[in-house]
């Protein structure tokens, strides 16, 4: 009997120096790949939401997290293995990431099938969310980014012609195509769009497209893909003789697009999800914050991984819970300010945002206007 107590003491007391047990949340990332800066600046993002709610004292029972970062090299196949992972060998309780939606296309259905909540910071494709009520975003939908390019393209650039040059393998990329063609007939007529080209994933030349595209004689060119693509295509378009305005959505937000398309890029215009030179406080104190740690400008991705940690931290000190349904269950019930504006979730799990127009003037990217939804 009294050896029975004295263990049962010693195992309180290893409990109680044990402290309260970390939450494991799994981040997701393309840190090397095509489009390795989105990674580095959604690794910053969220490094920095988890050193915020650690050093406030974690999220519920003084419970810290623990994030566990994998890389998928913004590869569709690399992706479902770290969420497999994260899932099933670190047993997560939840998981941000990732960000292309070629890549959160292939997690949110491991996601879905485990009962584990995603929340995707930047990942705008429709069909994501769409794969069940365990998987979230934090940004708007391409739907609506890309009618927003279309609209700025036809009433601020006047354009009545228009072409668009996409990577046929790539959801986001072909998506967003589509739903600018589809705004921009609406606006400017049936035959408005000129040229509308598909080009093979992994392409570095562009020009037997590119001299289509020029020949149809466009008043703007719609470039919906990710920065080296982009600087790629822009050289390329502007060496064929091509001179008009260039619009694109959230994939151009990268210091290396400059770097890639230097002057052709130029009369360059992208949709974004969030400016830092919003005069918002919030705003101002995450870039601020964000310089001081990296000595680095934050982007659109350091920014909505940031809100997506935010998003999924409040929800699971909400629920005070570690279970997938309590967190899923608190997710829906979301009501938030973050750095990109305030957060509801509409039915299918989609924040209505709005977004921002950026142009690209002097090598530097410029804030144009804000539209509404
Ligand atoms: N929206 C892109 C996608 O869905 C990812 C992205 C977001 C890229 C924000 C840059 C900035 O694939």
């Amino acid at each position: 009997m009294k050896k029975l107590a004295t263990v049962i003491v010693l195992i309180l007391v290893g409990i109680s120096l044990a402290g309260a047990q970390d939450i494991k949340i799994g981040g997701i990332g393309p840190v090397t790949g095509e489009a390795a800066t989105f990674g580095i600046s959604t690794k910053n993002g969220m490094l920095m939401a988890v050193e915020e709610w650690n050093a406030k004292g974690g999220l519920f029972n003084d419970r810290k997290i623990k994030l566990i970062f994998e890389d998928d090299k913004g590869d569709p196949a690399e992706g479902a293995t770290v969420y497999t992972k994260l899932i099933q060998q670190d047993g997560v309780a939840a998981i941000i990431g990732t960000v292309m939606s070629k890549v959160t296309l292939a997690g949110a259905p491991i996601c879905q099938a485990n009962g584990i909540p995603m929340i995707t910071p930047t990942s705008t494709n429709e069909k994501v969310t769409l794969v069940g009520d365990y998987i979230y975003r934090a940004c708007f939908i391409d739907p609506f980014q890309g009618t927003v390019g279309a609209t700025f393209a036809y009433k601020d650039l006047k354009a009545k012609k228009a072409a668009a040059i996409f990577d046929i393998g790539n959801d986001y990329t072909k998506g967003l195509a589509e739903n600018f063609k589809a705004t921009f007939e609406k606006l400017a007529g049936k035959a408005s769009i000129v040229a509308y080209e598909g080009h093979p994933s992994g392409a570095t030349d562009f020009k037997a497209q590119l001299t289509k595209v020029i020949a149809a004689k466009p008043d703007v060119l719609y470039i919906p893909d990710y920065y080296n693509d982009v600087g790629l295509i822009a050289k390329q378009a502007r060496e064929l003789g091509y001179k008009g305005p260039m619009v694109g959505g959230d994939g151009w937000d990268s210091p290396e697009l400059v770097k890639i398309g230097g002057s052709a890029v130029e009369n360059g215009f992208f949709t974004n999800h969030y400016s830092p030179a919003d005069s918002r406080p919030i705003v101002q104190d995450f870039v601020k914050k964000y310089k001081a740690k990296y000595n680095a400008e934050p982007d659109a991705l350091a920014a909505l991984a940031y809100d997506a940690a935010y998003i999924m931290f409040d929800a699971i000190k909400r629920a005070k819970s570690t279970k997938g349904a309590d967190i899923r269950a608190a997710l829906a019930k979301t009501s938030i300010d973050v750095v990109s504006g305030k957060i509801t979730f509409d039915a299918n799990r989609n924040p209505i945002k709005s977004a921002v127009i950026i142009a690209i003037k002097d090598g530097k990217q410029a804030y144009k206007t804000t539209v509404n939804p």
